[in-house]
């Protein structure tokens, strides 16, 4: 394979400390070779070399999404205008309970593509009780670096579909199967995946931890998120969420919390002795009425954010660009302007991202070594070709139409804000008629 020279970009590197985090704004060339950064500077081509001008767009690491649902995508708009408890009581674990193997894979392709199309080339993905292991072949097929576990659920309770538990030992069984699975691919990782504290028993809880500690494998579950969850927790438990998951061993570098929109001081001081990182989901967390996550704060006590868009259904976009901007102007409300700036949001969507996912040896900046997992951002639209700060127009400014080129390993996979390699028209089809059926499966009609 020659090499790929992206020629004439202003390269945004991601490598500075963490005080300048963006590293040194300049028009550079990228060279890729064998899917790897390979150079970046002024590069003299020879003539074996495929040279690609980008001139006049911005070039950055692709997004790393945090925490997302790729078995939800299929349930958009199905679920609206519900908080937390009632929209997965009432909607989300009946439709997640109605999926099948074929329903599960047309909601992990249409993820897929949504993701791709926005720019983000890594992902964590918190999948259903069953068929998490189609999502994790689509996930694969994909080529994006993904983190991917089936979600734990083994309390069950006259509010939880009977299809979506299982007993503790059939979920242990699960994680043995589905790491032991991925131990074979080499861009997906498994993460050990408790749903929340309500879900999961202790002694799966215990077991789950255990297991990951022995297999030394990643832990990503939702915590603290609305304030009727944390009161249910501390009503059936005595204690709040976090205090709960360091007593079952689950936090820890290796551990990602969702939301963690309500912690307490005791909770804060958890995450700092412990060093577990937190995935911030600004828009679910407005759309669910669940609050504003105190992220200034947390960066401050130096605890690692990565951003997602959580699932379809409470959200209702799969956007990298849409949770930069909205994570950015939440922490203006509640911090005051300046005390998260647009530099520290697109921090956490890229390197900081790939920092709490522990992939930022492989991914997340734009250095000599690291996958060439990046995208072409076309500021040039007139709404936004205003002379500024060029992370203020990226984090403010940009919608998703900015997203120009992306690249997987150095594969193009979206040129000029189209998706290669697919037929999109036949996955909407196939997925419409997927959900028809799941609809009919869960006795919903919409
Ligand atoms: N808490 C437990 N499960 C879920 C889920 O699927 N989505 C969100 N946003 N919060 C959760
Ligand atoms: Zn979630």
């Amino acid at each position: 394979m020659p090499d790929l020279i992206l020629q004439g970009a202003t390269v945004v590197p991601m490598d500075g400390p963490p005080e300048q985090p963006l590293g040194t704004v300049a028009a550079r060339d990228v060279r890729i070779r064998d899917g790897r950064i390979a150079e970046v500077g002024q590069i003299t081509p020879t003539t074996d070399d495929i040279v690609q001008s980008i001139a006049g767009l911005v070039l950055a690491p692709g997004f790393v999404h945090g925490h997302v649902h790729y078995c939800q995508t299929l349930f958009r708009g199905l679920a609206d205008d519900l908080p937390l408890l009632d929209w997965l009581v009432r909607r989300i674990w009946p439709l997640e309970a109605a999926h099948d193997p074929e329903s599960t894979r047309a909601s992990a392709e249409l993820s897929v593509a949504e993701l791709l199309r926005g720019g983000a080339t890594a992902a964590q993905v918190m999948e259903s009780v069953h068929h998490a292991e189609v999502s994790l072949e689509v996930a694969a097929t994909s080529g994006m670096t993904t983190i991917l576990g089936n979600c734990l659920m083994d309390r069950a309770g006259p509010d939880v579909p009977a299809q979506l538990t299982t007993t503790a030992d059939a979920a242990l069984a699960a994680i043995e199967q589905l790491s032991d699975r991925c131990r074979s691919l080499p861009t997906v990782d498994y993460a050990v995946s408790p749903r929340f504290v309500l879900s999961c028993s202790d002694e799966l809880s215990r077991a789950a931890a255990a297991h990951a500690v022995r297999h030394d494998l990643r832990i990503h579950t939702h915590a603290d998120e609305h304030p009727d969850e944390g009161a249910a927790v501390r009503a059936q438990l005595g204690r709040d969420a976090i205090e709960v998951l360091h007593d079952q061993g689950l936090l820890g570098p290796r551990t990602s919390l969702a939301h963690c929109v309500h912690t307490t001081a005791r909770e804060r001081a958890i995450l700092v002795e412990t060093g577990t990182r937190v995935v911030h989901c600004p828009s679910t967390n407005l759309k669910l009425g669940s609050g504003i996550a105190p992220i200034a704060e947390y960066q401050a006590r130096g605890i690692p954010v990565a951003l997602g868009a959580d699932g379809a259904p409470c959200n209702n976009r799969l956007c990298m660009l849409t949770e930069v901007r909205q994570a950015a102007l939440l922490q203006a409300l509640s911090a005051g302007p300046g005390r998260w700036p647009a530099a520290h949001a697109w921090h956490a969507a890229t390197r900081g991202g790939a920092e709490v996912l522990g992939l930022a040896d492989r991914l997340g900046s734009i250095r000599v070594g690291l996958r060439a997992d990046l995208v072409a951002f076309d500021l040039g639209d007139p709404t936004r070709s205003l002379d500024g700060d060029l992370v203020s127009r990226l984090v403010y400014s940009a919608q998703r139409d900015a997203v120009r080129h992306v690249w997987v390993a150095g594969t193009p996979r979206v040129r000029d804000g189209v998706l290669l390699d697919l037929d999109h028209e036949a996955l909407q089809r196939r997925a419409a008629a997927q959900l028809r059926l799941l609809l009919s499966r869960a006795g919903m009609t919409r």
